[in-house]
């Protein structure tokens, strides 16, 4: 067991407080396995003060950079060429195997018994579900690894500029080769799935051990009112329609992470920009995020053809709760 740990990845202060959520809540959920973060230079000297108060082990790595703005911008992610530095996580050799779980993940029960699979195992991406989702996955630390996959970056790239991309042509047999390395969705349970197949996350999603917070809009760039304990967001962001696991989160950021805030560093703003520990005293958490602009409106002949192309605008017009309202009207 001692050789054995969940790992998670921040390049910045804003990532740093999802760890310290994670962190918090495989604690949480006793967790009998080590927890290491690994951390770029851009995290300020207060949150690395955190996240050694919660982690067991915090290590500082080189940021590794794909740099790849055609495939990310397919993505519509020009943030994400930094998640190659995730691939460090194979350098961690003091380990015989670890889990990787994104910092905008969240456990919501005890998940040991991940330990009990091999690598690479993952659960299917809810986007194209022969490719697994990197969010979350297990493996084995191996410098030999390591180096192989750096050669693939270099020589290969990756298809979406991202970790991901890079990993499912390393790991390219994961589809059809061994269904144990297939993780349970539950473990990896992404907001955009919740949204995408509502009726399914209904009938299934009390099984989630593990949530996603996956796509543009995280948990930390919503406001949250302490007092009244509710978070207020964005009506276009998919993970709105179901709030619980967002005020799961702020819930254990503002009772466990916040106060060890404050013990290292008073009332000082956490990092520059954004001072958010300030505002909490003031009884609201504020940060501001852009988000993107609503689809131009387009002619209800237009939607009828997207929609038999199967181009629902899930998040906007074809809103699960724009759905229903129409619904509601008719039975009205
Ligand atoms: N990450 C980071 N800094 C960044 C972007 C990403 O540290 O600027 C790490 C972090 O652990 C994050 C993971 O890389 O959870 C993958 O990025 P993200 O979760 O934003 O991608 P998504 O799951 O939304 O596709
Ligand atoms: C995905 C994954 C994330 C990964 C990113 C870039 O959407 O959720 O973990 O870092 O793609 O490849
Ligand atoms: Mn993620």
């Amino acid at each position: 067991m001692a050789d054995q740990a969940f790992v998670t990845l921040a390049t910045n202060d804003n990532y740093a407080k999802g760890a310290m959520v994670l962190g918090k809540s495989l604690q949480g959920h006793n967790t009998s396995r080590k927890l290491v973060a690994l951390i770029g230079p851009q995290v300020s000297e207060p949150a690395r003060e955190v996240l050694r108060n919660i982690y067991d082990e915090v290590h500082l790595v080189d940021v590794l950079d794909s740099g790849d703005t055609a495939h990310l911008a397919l993505m519509k992610r020009p943030d994400l060429g930094v998640t190659f530095t995730k691939l460090h996580c194979w350098t961690l050799t003091h380990y015989s195997k670890c889990v990787f779980m994104d910092a905008d993940t969240l456990v919501l029960s005890n998940v040991d018994e991940l330990f009990d699979r091999e690598e690479l195992s993952a659960a299917p991406d809810p986007g194209w579900p022969d490719c697994f989702n990197s969010g979350v996955f297990v493996f084995r630390p191996s410098n030999e690894t390591y180096e192989k996959l750096l050669q693939r970056c270099t020589e290969d790239g990756s298809f979406d500029g991202g970790d991901q991309g890079v990993l499912n042509s390393f790991f390219s047999n994961w589809a059809t080769a061994d269904i144990s390395k297939h993780l349970p969705f539950i473990y990896n349970l992404s907001s955009i799935a919740i949204y995408s197949y509502l009726p399914a996350f209904k009938q299934y999603g009390s099984e989630a051990k593990v949530v996603h917070f996956l796509g543009k809009v995280k948990p930390w760039n919503y406001s949250y009112d302490p007092k009244t304990k509710s978070v207020k967001g964005h009506s276009q962001d998919p993970s709105m329609v179901h709030q619980d696991y967002l005020l799961k989160w702020w819930d254990i950021y503002s009772t466990m992470v916040v106060p060890l805030m404050k013990e290292h560093y008073g009332s000082q703003p956490f990092h520059s920009g954004v001072s958010e520990v300030d505002d909490i005293h003031h009884g609201v958490a504020h940060v501001h995020v852009s988000v993107p602009p609503p689809p131009p409106d387009i002619s209800s002949e237009e939607r009828k053809q997207k929609w038999e192309q199967g181009q629902a605008d899930y998040m906007g017009m074809d809103s699960f709760d724009n759905i229903q309202r129409k619904l509601d009207s008719f039975l009205n």
